[in-house]
């Protein structure tokens, strides 16, 4: 029986967390003079003079029924960066346990360990890039306290196969984190957010960043049992998510129909390109993608990245990362952006 209290650092169990003045006193009515703020407004900016809300209620809400999950089972962070950096916080000891990764994947699970001084097991994905469970089971251990799943995967664009997440679930002693920050681009059912309520130890991490075209406002969401929840708002920074975040997905979230539109561009453009990429002769390989950008393997690929810089088309250079040799990986852009791309491509190596 997995125990949430077992797993988490031992210390945090007695961790008395910062009571700030919105958890004193939670009305919305009343004069205000209890946080030290400041009482003028700025004109242009309503309410930023004021602390926001440090638990998100009104924007957990709209999420709560877009995702069809209890509002008690959401953490919103300053991006999935924060949550994955609470996640190893909440359940690493640094010096002493470790996380797995499965390479080639997203570099900040690396990095956020790297910070606390948390061990990382490299557990590369198979050729298929798929992750390999015997290998994880045979090779994980005690110190062992997550593991992180990219589905659909950066850089490679593919989906985990479910059945292999899931056997981890079952099988894997510590957290299972699933990296869902592209699964707007997969098919629909392709999102684990079912499978919550079956599993204590999966914590699911989408972003706002990708789909919802938001990346600039910061914000991530993971999705876990109220109990998990309840530990990463227990040590989180207490405003964590600004006002003027809060306000602009709250506006967002009433048109959710733009996020579908976007999504169907978005959708026909990558087909598109993948089969204007396919083309061209020294392209080797593109390979099938569940995301927004596509991992293109070809003939010097480094050389064609400076070419694309020259004219200031800027993709990713991903040729020295495990399983991605001679890869470049190039995120699905507007029409007119694919055109030109194509166009420069298409122009390569004659100039
Ligand atoms: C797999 C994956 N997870 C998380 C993130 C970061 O998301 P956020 O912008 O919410 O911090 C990225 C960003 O590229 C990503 O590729």
């Amino acid at each position: 029986m997995f125990k949430l209290e077992e797993k988490l650092r031992p210390h945090l169990l007695a961790l008395q967390a910062y009571s700030s003045a919105r958890d004193e006193y939670t009305g919305k009515e009343g004069m205000f003079l209890d946080a030290n703020e400041n009482p003028f407004e700025w004109e242009g900016l309503p309410g930023v003079n004021r602390y926001p809300d440090p638990y998100q209620q009104k924007l957990k809400e709209l999420i709560s029924g877009i995702k069809h999950i209890e509002k008690e089972k959401i953490f919103l962070g300053n991006g999935s960066d924060e949550a994955i950096d609470l996640l190893i916080r909440a359940f690493c000891e640094p010096g002493k346990d470790s996380i797995i990764i499965l390479p080639p994947t997203y570099g900040m699970y690396e990095v956020s360990a790297n910070i606390h001084n948390v061990g990382i097991k490299r557990i590369q994905l198979n050729s298929n890039f798929q992750l390999d469970s015997q290998r994880i089971l045979v090779e994980a251990d005690d110190k062992d306290k997550m593991l992180f799943i990219c589905s659909p995967n950066n850089p490679t664009a593919n989906l985990i196969e479910r059945k292999a997440i899931l056997d981890m679930l079952r099988q894997f002693k510590g957290i299972v984190v699933v990296d869902e920050a592209y699964i707007d681009f997969a098919p629909e059912g392709s999102s684990l957010i079912a499978e919550l309520k079956n599993y204590p130890n999966l914590v699911i991490l989408q972003t706002f960043s990708k789909g919802w075209g938001m990346a600039g406002l910061r914000l991530g969401m993971a999705f876990a049992s109220a109990e998990l929840i309840r530990l990463l708002n227990k040590i989180k920074p207490p405003y964590n998510i600004n006002l003027l975040t809060q306000n602009a997905a709250i506006k967002a979230l009433s048109k959710p129909e733009k996020l579908n539109q976007w999504v169907g561009i978005l959708l026909a453009e990558r087909q598109k390109l993948q089969e204007a990429l396919q083309t061209l002769p020294y392209v080797e390989r593109v390979y099938p993608s569940n995301a927004n950008f596509l991992l293109v393997k070809m003939a010097k690929a480094r050389e064609v990245y400076h070419y694309l810089l020259d004219q200031l088309i800027i993709v990713r250079d991903r040729s020295k990362v495990i399983l991605c040799d001679d890869c470049l990986r190039i995120t699905v852009g507007s029409s007119t952006e694919n055109i030109a791309l194509i166009k420069a491509l298409e122009n390569y190596p004659k100039q």
